[in-house]
């Protein structure tokens, strides 16, 4: 084991052993998913056991540890690829948003309207800031945590309990609580937590997160809970769900029960007497915005009397007694210093504002989009003046503005402090990057450049969309090492297919990767053998990897099911001509290909660089064809089926995708809808719901015999 078991268990502090539990409670449940459901083991059965031992000895000494769900009282694990549902006893439900003053002073005299009160008479809120994460709903049976949920869509969320219980806000037992209790509120990550992250998610050559909140739910929703262990995430509780007993008969009252139960609660909430103390709240919480540490996008008030908000009751998705009152979006302005042209993987020419950097709503800008030629000339795509028709010119006073999470853009300019010496912004026809034309398409807002693989942003960016997640997904092969490979002359990774003979170079050339910063004899060996193991490679991920333009996911999974092999698609583009014959009929027959789409890749295979670039690659691959859904003769095309309980021949993603192959639908849950259940050993409550409904259950034999396999 770790330096974890290093400390005797009496020496740790409760905060120490807490963390230590979460991170071996999910170590375990890691191992017990890789033995049971993967059936890949990943500890030898004494790491095992010592594991487990280190964790019954800290429920010993920590008995508020422990619960009925701890890994200890385990046995296996859930057989489940993904996150089990589950249905809200109490819906999740969301508030009404609100932006201006006057929207609340109308709130505040609709819920007088709606209680007949007496005009004047006292009407108390709560306001408290909306944080910007994600809601989740933890369920306490006589004390301890049982449950924990995402929200879903209100009704359904996921069962995220492992997950849940490694965030260090979240007690795993409360003390003389309601014997029921669901406590709900916003799961996120401080500022200074989310740069931390994404500096070693950088470092790593792993994907960053665009924000907190995205952060904070990508940490969440994570099938291995020892990864959520490892973020630092936080927990707010400002709400309840399902309880036995009233908490309190004020919000306010509430909110402090829950503080006293051991929850985090937020520090700036108060009362408010009236809606000119709620906007009063309002401004005061927005002036701390910038230096609370973690992100906000408004203000939530709520009825605090909890009689009133039964009487005052939902509509179909919000409640009537409380409302969200949204920052706007966040401006400022400042001066542009240039504009730069970006070239982008297939080409496209997007202009980008260099800015004195300005802070808006807390974050330094020194960037913004300009999104394309028209935009900076003062008219949209369809020829319409925007912004009064104000070009944008280099030296200008422009206004910024960051909405959530998306990037700043350049939305107004001051005419006023215009420089004299301005001139208007004349864009580039050539490629800044490689000089060759660029050019615009009629109907395209876009400028492209026309360089293709000769271009060197093009090329790179292809390489970094190439090992991307949802292409090849190469291990330590992230967009960082991409451009130091790119531009070293001696490693000279220009095209994918360079990737694959990397491995294979010769020593002299290793040495000097092993020499480069942050790869150590250790990390290029882990790269190789990243790189050896994505040779195999299904149809779908190298079609959607080769960035063929408008070749998303989505039309490559497509692509890959109707040719099938790899052969069988490169022989029918190689044949085709845009415009006619039986290849392009039968390339725009596939329900989902349009003509753009399909020109893209019937030309893609046509352009002489772009095409010998995907030949090279493909020697190197071993490309497997794409499952075909032999729906003809299949005895469970159109079913809906549901496996429950232990498989014993394979794993559930392996059943699923089979079901699937032969056109089922493979469902979560045993519904009216149910055709088959497939029932393992083990299997509960969903094989009782499938007798109750009279709904036919086979085992997994039976269920081989039928398909055949
Ligand atoms: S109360 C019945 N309070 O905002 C009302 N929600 O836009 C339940 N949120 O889904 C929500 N901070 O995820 C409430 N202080 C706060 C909140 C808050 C953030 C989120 C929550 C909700 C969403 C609605």
């Amino acid at each position: 084991m770790t330096a974890l078991d290093a400390d005797p268990v009496e020496a740790l502090t409760p905060e120490e052993a807490r963390r230590q539990w979460g991170l071996i409670a999910a170590a375990v449940a890691r191992a017990n998913r890789a033995y049971h459901t993967l059936d890949a083991p990943e500890i030898s059965d004494a790491d095992y056991d010592a594991l487990k031992r280190r964790l019954t000895a800290i429920e010993l000494r920590f008995p508020a540890l422990a619960q009925a769900e701890s890994p200890t009282q385990a046995v296996g694990a859930e057989p489940s690829e993904t996150f089990a549902k589950v249905r809200h006893a109490v819906r999740m439900l969301s508030l009404e948003n609100a932006f201006e003053a006057g929207e609340i002073v109308e709130f505040d005299d609709r819920i007088r309207r709606y209680l007949n009160l007496p005009a004047g008479a006292p009407l108390r809120y709560t306001a408290e800031p909306k944080i910007d994460g994600l809601s989740l709903s933890l369920r306490y049976e006589r004390g301890l945590l049982v449950q924990a949920a995402t929200r879903g869509d209100g009704e359904t969320g996921e069962n995220v309990t492992a997950n849940a219980r490694t965030i260090g806000d979240i007690p795993h037992r409360l003390t003389s609580a309601p014997e029921l209790l669901e406590v709900r509120g916003e799961v996120y990550m401080s500022h200074a937590d989310f740069a931390a992250l994404n500096a070693r998610a950088a470092e790593a050559g792993e994907k960053t997160f665009a924000n907190p909140r995205n952060a904070a739910a990508g940490s969440l929703r994570q099938l291995d809970a020892a990864i959520t262990a490892s973020r630092p995430l936080r927990f707010f509780a400002y709400a309840w769900g399902a309880h036995s007993e009233p908490l309190a008969d004020t919000q306010m009252g509430a909110i402090d029960r829950l503080a006293a139960l051991g929850f985090a609660t937020n520090p700036l909430t108060r009362l408010c007497e009236g809606p000119q103390a709620l906007l009063d709240a309002w401004r005061e919480i927005e002036q701390r915005r910038a230096t609370l540490g973690y992100d906000i996008d408004g203000v939530v008030y709520k009825v605090d009397d909890i009689g009133l908000q039964h009487r005052l009751g939902y509509r179909s998705t919000t409640p009537r007694w409380a409302i969200a009152h949204k920052f706007p979006a966040e401006l400022a302005w400042t001066r542009l210093e240039a504009i730069d042209i970006q070239v982008g993987r297939t080409g496209a020419l997007s202009p980008v504002a260099r800015l004195l950097p300005v802070t808006v709503g807390g974050v330094v800008v020194s960037n913004a989009t300009l999104h394309n030629e028209d935009y900076i000339a003062g008219r949209s795509a369809s020829g319409e003046a925007i912004r009064d028709g104000k070009d944008i010119r280099v030296g200008d006073w422009v206004q910024v503005y960051r909405a959530g999470d998306v990037i700043p853009k350049v939305a107004d300019v001051d005419l006023s402090r215009r420089p004299a010496e301005a001139e208007p912004y004349i864009f580039p026809a050539t490629c800044p990057e490689c000089g060759s034309d660029a050019v615009r398409e009629e109907g395209d807002a876009v400028r492209r450049c026309t360089g293709g693989l000769v271009c060197p942003a093009q090329a790179v960016e292809k390489l970094k969309h190439f090992v991307s997640r949802a292409a090849f997904d190469i291990e330590g092969l992230g967009p960082k090492q991409i451009e130091m490979f790119f531009e070293d002359d001696q490693l000279r990774v220009r095209e994918p297919a360079d990737i694959f003979t990397l491995p294979g170079r010769d020593a002299a050339n290793l040495a000097k990767l092993k020499n480069r910063e942050g790869f150590g004899e250790r990390s290029v060996s882990n790269l190789f053998q990243a790189i050896e193991e994505k040779r195999r490679i299904p149809l779908n991920r190298l079609i959607f990897a080769l960035g063929i333009r408008h070749v998303g996911e989505s039309a490559a999974n497509l692509l890959a099911r109707n040719y099938g092999t790899w052969e069988a698609f490169e022989q029918a583009m190689t044949a085709a001509t845009v415009g006619e014959g039986p290849e392009w009929e039968a390339l725009l027959a596939i329900d989902g290909v349009g003509r753009v789409l399909a020109a893209s890749v019937v030309n893609s295979f046509h352009q002489a660089a772009e095409r010998a670039s995907i030949d090279r690659l493909v020697a190197m691959l071993d490309v497997e064809p794409a499952a075909q859904p032999v729906t003809a003769g299949s005895p469970v095309a159109g079913k809906t089926l549901v496996f429950t309980g232990t498989l014993e021949r394979m794993t559930r993603a392996e059943a699923k995708a089979r079901a699937e192959a032969l056109g089922a639908k493979v469902a979560g849950s045993v519904s009216a809808k149910t055709d088959l259940v497939i029932a393992g050993p083990g299997a509960g409550s969903k094989a009782k719901e499938a007798e109750r409904l009279g709904i036919e259950t086979i085992d997994e034999d039976a269920w081989l015999r039928l398909i055949g396999a």
